[in-house]
């Protein structure tokens, strides 16, 4: 229906602008190739938790990649509060980046919505840009 098509396509521009926003505000990710975040906007998908939820255990191995979409978590490090994190913001980012175990701690403070994508295809994305650019040279 009219309405349907309606709702799917400002959905779909709202989730576009989101995860674009996010990822220019991330100091790691701000300088993507404009294909490459257009890469991630289309594989991420959506995902939810109960407040209270652990999203990231410190020391876990990483595997998905988030951005918050709605309600604030909370960042721990060995007990101790870093920070809030509240919508259109990038976490979970520093273990798939760099390889590493999960360097803190996360909590949803509310019931949250997140937009997600695995380290399989987030690191697809970076090594496939990487490697088009290396062979230009
Ligand atoms: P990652 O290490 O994959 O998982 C935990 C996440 O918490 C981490 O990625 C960052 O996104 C976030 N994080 C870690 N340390 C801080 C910090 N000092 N301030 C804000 N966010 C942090």
């Amino acid at each position: 229906s009219q309405l349907t098509d309606v709702t799917l396509k400002s959905y779909g521009k709202n989730k576009d602008e989101l995860i674009q926003r996010a990822l220019m505000d991330n100091d790691f990710m701000k300088h993507l190739e404009h294909g490459q975040i257009l890469t991630i906007m289309d594989c991420m998908h959506p995902t939810s938790l109960t407040k209270g939820c652990c999203v990231i255990q410190e020391g876990d191995d990483g595997s998905t990649v988030y951005v918050l979409e709605e309600g604030m978590v909370e960042v721990t490090k060995q007990g101790k509060k870093l920070c809030t994190i509240g919508p259109a913001k990038v976490f979970g980012e520093l273990a798939i980046l760099y390889n590493c175990t999960r360097t803190a701690t996360v909590t949803a403070l509310t019931d949250i919505k997140l937009w997600a994508i695995d380290r399989q295809g987030f690191q697809t994305i970076m090594m496939r840009t990487g490697l088009i650019k290396h062979s230009q040279y």
